[in-house]
């Protein structure tokens, strides 16, 4: 006798397995795609040495002189990187972050190279201080009997002049990470006075004081030499006031908003491009970086998977530009052939010829 279908099993009409059946099936229905038109490659160019030096937090990632970083930006534009993320370290530092703005500057002077070397290249120069300051804070710093204070209105003219300097010698995009209030507003009015209207501002605009930057200050040389961030970046606890900050940056006329750290803040940058609709960044910061090159040096993740499963979770949380030191492996990871047609083949390849044969 034919058994009853009454088993449990027979009653399941809706199966979302069978969109998994294989990569083909599943590769339709992805919801997620991550280009490498969207990466934006971090580099690190130094006025202090003499040849590529090695970050020895983030294996893989270097310190270059000004005529390397060029050839690297070629390289990486050649496999497709369109866009880099510049951070320069001084061989002066002092406490008006003189070589911020200094014309022939670090950063400048890597602009104007990079321009030469890759001129389709999409070059965005980090505009912070606290590279340039001897105290390694992201503003003018005054010292109050042991404590420091950023001084934020004094630090927008310093901001405003090194966003046009680096707009001078050929930067894009310039990128506010220093978080004074009010900088947006200060950067977009110096450069249009100076004649910079279409140089575009991505902002820092959720920007968290975070641990994951460890690795990154021992890249830009930038750790605060007394007290810490927290007067000017934001506490990781607060999402609504991330909302507030991404609004008064929007109302001030940045062009593009970023959310950074990228993967412990993943809920913000996604409420970020809800309410907003803005083209939004994401920074996939050193820290983030350190923890899987180290685990995957270790044989404990597979560097590969890990770091696309992190890109898709980026995008699919609404991310449109991801800054990351991946940036060119991921190139490679990703890297298409180009489309092969029949009707292009040359003669003699097979393909339509056979009847012309015998
Ligand atoms: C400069 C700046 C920092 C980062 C980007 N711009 C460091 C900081 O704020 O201390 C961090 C990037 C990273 O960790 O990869 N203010």
């Amino acid at each position: 006798m034919a058994r009853q279908s009454t088993s449990p099993t027979q009653r399941i009409l809706k199966r979302p397995r069978r969109l998994r059946a294989g990569e083909a099936i599943r590769s339709l229905v992805r919801e997620t795609v991550v280009r490498v038109d969207d990466l934006i490659l971090p580099m690190f160019v130094s006025e202090k040495i003499a040849t590529r030096t090695p970050v020895a937090s983030m294996p893989g990632v270097f310190q270059f002189t000004v005529e390397e970083a060029a050839a690297e930006a070629a390289l990486a534009a050649g496999e497709g990187i369109r866009s880099i993320l510049l951070f320069g370290i001084p061989s002066a530092k002092d406490e008006q972050a003189s070589q911020a703005y200094a014309p022939e500057g670090i950063v400048q002077r890597a602009v104007r190279a990079i321009k030469k070397a890759a001129p389709g290249l999409v070059v965005i120069t980090d505009v912070c201080l606290c590279e340039y300051m001897s105290h390694g804070h992201c503003g003018i710093a005054e010292l109050e009997g042991g404590s420091v204070h950023v001084l934020n209105d004094e630090s927008l003219e310093l901001l405003a002049k090194t966003a046009v300097s680096h707009a001078a010698a050929g930067a894009d995009i310039v990128a506010p990470s220093d978080m004074m209030d009010g900088r947006v507003r200060a950067i977009r009015t110096a450069l249009d006075d100076a004649g910079f209207q279409r140089t575009i501002i991505m902002s820092y605009a959720a920007k968290f004081a975070s641990a994951f930057y460890g690795p990154f200050r021992d890249a830009a040389e930038s750790a605060p030499q007394a007290g810490d961030r927290k007067s000017y970046q934001m506490d990781g606890a607060n999402v609504l006031e991330a909302l507030r900050e991404v609004a008064l940056d929007i109302e001030e006329s940045a062009d593009i908003v970023m959310v950074k750290p990228g993967l412990p803040y993943l809920d913000v940058l996604w409420r970020v491009k809800e309410r907003f609709g803005m083209t939004t960044a994401v920074y996939n910061v050193s820290g983030e970086y350190a923890m899987v090159k180290a685990a995957a040096q270790n044989g404990w993740l597979d560097e590969r998977a890990t770091v696309l499963e992190m890109m898709t979770s980026f995008k699919r949380a609404g991310a449109d530009l991801i800054a990351t030191y991946w940036a060119r492996e991921i190139a490679g990871w990703l890297g298409n052939s180009p489309p092969t047609r029949l009707m292009e083949r040359p003669r003699g390849e097979g393909g339509n010829h056979q009847d012309t044969k015998g």
